[in-house]
Order: C-alpha cells, then structure tokens, then sequence
C-alpha cells in the first residue's frame, strides 16, 4: 500500500490550489477585446467627399483623424502626436500631418519625416465599401 508522506500531500494539496486560482485569471486576464469594424456614412463625411480631404471624428468615444487618401483609399490614426502626446492635424495644403508643439511632421502613411518623434501614428485598419467608411477598432 502506497502511504503518501504529510509533506508531499500538503504540496499535492497546494499544487492544486494553485492551478485552482490560475484559471479564473486566464479567463478574466488578459483577454484582448475584440476588434470590430465600424461603419460611418461618408455622406457624413462632407471633408472625405473628395481625396486629399480629411476630418477627426469620435468612435467608440475615441477621436480617430481620418484622410481620403485617394478614390478607394482612406487611412485613419489616434490624432495623438507620439513625441510627447500633442494632437496632431491633418494639413491638407501639404497632405501631411503636423504636431504643433515642437514642428513634427508624419506623412500620410503616419510615418515621422521631420521633428523629434520616431515612432509612426497609431494607426487603425480602414476602407471605403459601400458609400462607408468602415474603420476597425
Ligand atoms: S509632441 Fe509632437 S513633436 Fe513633440
């Protein structure tokens, strides 16, 4: 007959408590939200009816600066300057997009090309179907 020490069953004992209250934080952790595609008229768009326009607008409460790039493309970014977090604009004179607190510049793929920030815009998946603007986030 097998006869288990008191040591080694305390420590079976706390093994299993511990897998115990793992689970639950894997389920509750870090779980990343899904993404979903949002859907925006561009009849209320009134900057994106033509490429070269862009606007900011709120999705989910969040500003996101969209620009109509061209007929079938829009690109769209967090309108948050990644040096020092000033809010960036959309210059369509120049199609680029500035930050004002210290003269940086991205173009419009959200790369830096002038100023201290290396880092690109944060950028978010978006296309034109269907008169829409749809914009995953
Ligand atoms: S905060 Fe934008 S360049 Fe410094």
């Amino acid at each position: 007959m097998n006869e288990i020490s008191r040591k080694g069953f305390f420590a079976v004992l706390g093994g299993g408590l511990a897998l115990m209250l793992m689970k639950p934080l894997r389920v509750f952790g870090a779980e990343p939200a899904k993404k979903k595609a949002l859907a925006v008229p561009l009849s209320t768009l009134p900057e994106l009816a033509t490429p070269g326009g862009g606007t900011i607008v709120k999705l989910k409460d969040i500003p996101v600066m969209l620009i109509r790039v061209d007929e079938k493309t829009v690109v769209a970014y967090k309108p948050v300057c990644t040096h020092d977090k000033c809010a960036v604009q959309y210059n369509a004179t120049d199609k680029n997009i500035v930050c004002p607190c210290h003269q940086a510049k991205f173009d419009l793929t959200g790369k830096p090309i002038m100023g201290p920030p290396t880092i690109p815009l944060e950028s978010y998946k978006a296309i034109i179907r269907d008169d829409k603007v749809l914009v995953v986030m």
